[in-house]
């Protein structure tokens, strides 16, 4: 068991929406091995930010357990979650969101480091030391950090995310919809980002996408997700060569013809 990086166990999340109960998702059980390159992709709707937001530990299910490498998480309370909290981090769709606008782009990236419950893994790390090395490893200038958010195009925005996720020294990356807010010209550059700094620094990479493109670019293993469930997982190149459901069928006939894997043009960064 302690050879899984994460292991779900009949995952179950349900909300209510005024009075209805909306079935997020139900008696998911999956296995992620350290290392992996998980796509996890599926119609909107369907579970997929559900799914990675209680990896995450970001929210609790309503029955069904989650264990992180061998620790049961979702028994844990908060003040001995904060392992979970500097292994794994997210990066979200829309970085104009989820980077704060009043503070300076420094403040925002090591703003992680200084959090009560990361401090013990990170004791002894210095600050600007790891600002810089994580500033040039999304490629942005040293000078990044005194500026603010909005001084920065979309694309450099959503660098500022990774390189704020990167800042703890995770172990898991979770992106969800990493690219969806971007326009079509820079989504490549930030693929091919994460793609490098996934190998550069040994991550374990989990991508939410509703474009099989995306975690084509990234992944090598797929889950598909429909209603709640995965219905359907293996490895990518099975899965698009093969899709063994009609609904992953139609998904992927469904793919929009923009150019986004390695050697096409617009590629390159
Ligand atoms: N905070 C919430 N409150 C109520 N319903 C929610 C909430 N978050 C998601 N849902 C519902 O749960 C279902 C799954 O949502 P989500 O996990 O966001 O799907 P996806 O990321 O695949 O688009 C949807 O029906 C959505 O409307
Ligand atoms: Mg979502």
């Amino acid at each position: 068991m302690s050879a899984d990086l994460f292991r779900t166990e009949r995952l179950t999340r349900r909300y209510h929406n005024d009075g209805r109960e909306v079935p997020a998702l139900t008696d998911v059980d999956l296995r992620i091995a350290p290392g992996a390159r998980l796509g996890i992709v599926g119609e909107s709707g369907s579970g997929k930010s559900t799914l990675v937001r209680l990896l995450a530990g970001l929210d609790r299910p309503t029955s069904g357990r989650v264990w992180f490498e061998g620790t049961q998480i979702t028994a844990l309370p908060e003040r001995r979650r904060g392992f979970l909290r500097a292994s794994v981090q997210m990066v979200f769709q829309d970085p104009r969101s989820s980077l704060n606008p009043r503070m300076r782009v420094g403040d925002i990236i090591t703003e992680p480091l200084r959090s009560r419950l990361l401090r013990p893994q990170l004791d002894g790390l210095d600050h600007r030391t790891r600002l810089a090395e994580v500033l040039a490893a999304v490629d942005l200038e040293p000078d990044a950090a005194d500026r603010y958010p909005h001084e920065f195009s979309g694309g450099q925005r959503q660098r500022i995310a990774i390189a704020r996720a990167l800042a703890p020294k995770p172990e898991v990356l979770i992106a969800d919809e990493p690219v969806s807010a971007l326009d079509v010209s820079v989504r490549a550059q930030v693929l091919n980002l994460l793609t490098d700094l996934v190998a550069a620094e040994g991550l374990s990479l989990i991508v939410v996408s509703h474009d099989l493109l995306v975690v084509r670019h990234l992944c090598d293993e797929l889950a598909v997700m429909r209603a709640g469930r995965i219905v359907e997982s293996g490895p990518t190149e099975q899965v698009y060569t093969h899709p063994s459901t009609e609904y992953t069928a139609a998904l992927l006939a469904a793919i929009p013809r923009i150019r986004t894997g390695p050697g096409e043009p617009g590629a390159s960064r």
